[in-house]
């Protein structure tokens, strides 16, 4: 049985990405935030433990729970959604927005990545890191300028090559997945239901993408049937990026 381990579980992609794992038979663990020493199942049939992606102490510490849960095996693939949004023009954006959006979304990345590649590397079969990225790291958004948040994902889809790169060697492939505007809590937050019509407009496919619809790509990377894909950031977003 596959072994999956999803961040930002108890939400929108993250928890999309365990229910369809489980779906599919694999095993899975959700982190996300969480009291200390909570064990809480996700709403999916996940376990999920407490984790803090932006402090090294609490994820080395969830993954000691996900090494002694399943018996020190490595993960075969982590998916790592979790993430924060905020929506602030570049002037209004002081020097701790930007530090607190690249804290979860940046500095996370790497150490969910690094966590999950230490295990991996000591693995026959390898594994498979997928970062979460955006549409934001390919387009400027006059409607919703979110300068530290875009700028976070452009860190994440230059630090996916690179572990891909890095990583290759031992048989760990990592990828991203740039979602377009998906209907998760995050985007019902996002602060400008006025111009709903107006980001329709910009969709080809006239909707917002679903969390499910993500998962899928997320857990299609996830799986061997991506066994050559590796450094690569798979848009879904609608066909927003081409417009
Ligand atoms: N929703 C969208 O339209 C959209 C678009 C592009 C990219 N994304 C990206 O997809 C990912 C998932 O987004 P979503 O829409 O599911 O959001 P969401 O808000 O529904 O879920 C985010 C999850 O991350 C968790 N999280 C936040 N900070 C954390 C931390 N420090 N440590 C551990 N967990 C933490 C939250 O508790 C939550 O469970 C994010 O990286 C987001 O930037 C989302």
């Amino acid at each position: 049985m596959k072994r999956l381990v999803v961040t930002g579980s108890r939400s929108g992609i993250g928890r999309a990405t365990a229910a369809l794992a489980l779906q599919r038979g694999w095993t899975v663990i959700g982190l996300d935030l969480m009291p200390e020493g909570a064990t809480a199942a996700d709403g999916t049939g996940a376990v999920t433990f407490p984790c803090d992606v932006t402090d090294g102490e609490s994820v080395r510490d969830a993954f000691r729970r996900v090494d002694e849960a399943w018996g020190s095996r490595a993960p075969d693939a982590v998916v790592h959604c979790a993430g924060i949004y905020r929506f602030k023009e570049a002037t209004a954006t002081a020097a701790a927005d930007w530090d607190g959006v690249m804290d979860v979304n940046g500095r996370g990345s790497l150490l969910v990545a690094a966590a999950a590649a230490e295990r991996m590397r000591n693995s026959a079969s390898g594994g498979s890191v997928t970062l979460m990225s955006s549409i934001a790291a390919a387009r400027g958004d006059a409607g919703e300028p979110s300068a530290a948040y875009s700028a976070s994902k452009g860190a994440v889809e230059a630090l996916t090559r690179q572990l891909a790169v890095e990583w290759g060697p031992y048989g760990i492939r990592c990828n991203a997945v740039a979602p377009g505007v998906i209907d998760t809590p995050m985007t019902t937050v996002s602060g400008n239901p006025d111009a709903f019509d107006e980001v329709l407009r910009r969709i080809p496919a006239r909707r917002l993408g679903t969390a499910e619809e993500v998962a899928q790509v997320c857990m299609f990377l996830a799986s061997d049937q991506a066994a050559y894909v590796s450094g690569t950031v798979i848009a879904v977003d609608g066909g927003q990026s081409a417009s």
